[in-house]
């Protein structure tokens, strides 16, 4: 299983008082594989998602990546680690918009590497995405479905094992929505494991697992 994660839960500390947002689960994702939470607002999704990314640590149990637990590791190992490994598209707006499109899709690479090796890979996710030829505007000139796409290229540039996608159609209308989930899909046939929160209705047609969250709890529905 690429990723594992064992009997992890989330408490948060809110104003003095404890608020449990996760309660224990077990979770795996495996290449090749759509994943889909569903689930209302407040359910936990996004915590969920961001213990599974790296991003936050849980007050209880472990993440694997292949077999590295993740959350034994100091903070520079867990950041290299989620830079080579993970692919993240965050819930809303996430561009700098301060930079080109070009620059934004770059941004990853260029922490740990030399981004110029990344360039003609960028121009090519862009490409893909059907926005290459607004690789020198500025995220505020794209249109909804234009930034979700350039979001997706970002994620892609280092060529990432896991994807991880927090609502990235919420603000699209359907065929853009379609057009998000198809290159999910895609990107999971290529081999990559993909793991989605989204509330759409199209999402049985694309996930290969759904699941739901439920006050905190995670159940499998397909
Ligand atoms: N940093 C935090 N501190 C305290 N409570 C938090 C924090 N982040 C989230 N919560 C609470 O934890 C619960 C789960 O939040 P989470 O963001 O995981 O929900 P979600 O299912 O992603 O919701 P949405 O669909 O609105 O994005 C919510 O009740 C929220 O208020
Ligand atoms: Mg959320």
């Amino acid at each position: 299983m690429l990723l594992r994660a064992d009997s992890i839960s989330k408490v948060y500390e809110r104003r003095g008082r404890e608020f449990p947002a996760l309660n224990q689960t077990d979770f795996s994702l495996e290449e090749g594989c759509l994943c889909v939470v569903q689930g209302r607002s407040g359910s936990g999704k996004t915590t969920l998602l961001n213990i599974l990314s790296g991003i936050l640590a849980p007050t209880s149990g472990s993440v694997f990546l292949d077999q590295a637990d993740m959350y034994a590791m100091n903070d520079s190992e867990l950041s290299r680690l989620r830079g080579e490994n993970f692919g993240i598209i965050p819930q809303g707006e996430s561009a700098v918009s301060a930079l080109t499109v070009l620059e934004n899709v770059l941004l990853p690479a260029s922490v740990f590497t030399k981004e110029d090796a990344f360039i003609e890979r960028a121009q090519d996710l862009l490409d893909r995405m059907r926005i290459g030829k607004l690789s020198s505007v500025l995220p505020r000139e794209l249109s909804g479905g234009e930034m979700r796409r350039m979001a997706i290229a970002r994620a892609l540039i280092r060529d990432p094992k896991v994807v991880f996608a927090d609502e990235p159609t919420s603000d699209l209308d359907d065929a853009n929505t379609r057009e998000v989930f198809g290159i999910l899909k895609e990107t999971a046939r290529s081999g990559k494991a993909v793991l989605v929160v989204s509330h759409e209705k199209c999402v049985p047609e694309y996930a290969d697992i759904v699941y739901r969250m439920e006050g905190g709890s995670l159940n499998r529905c397909v």
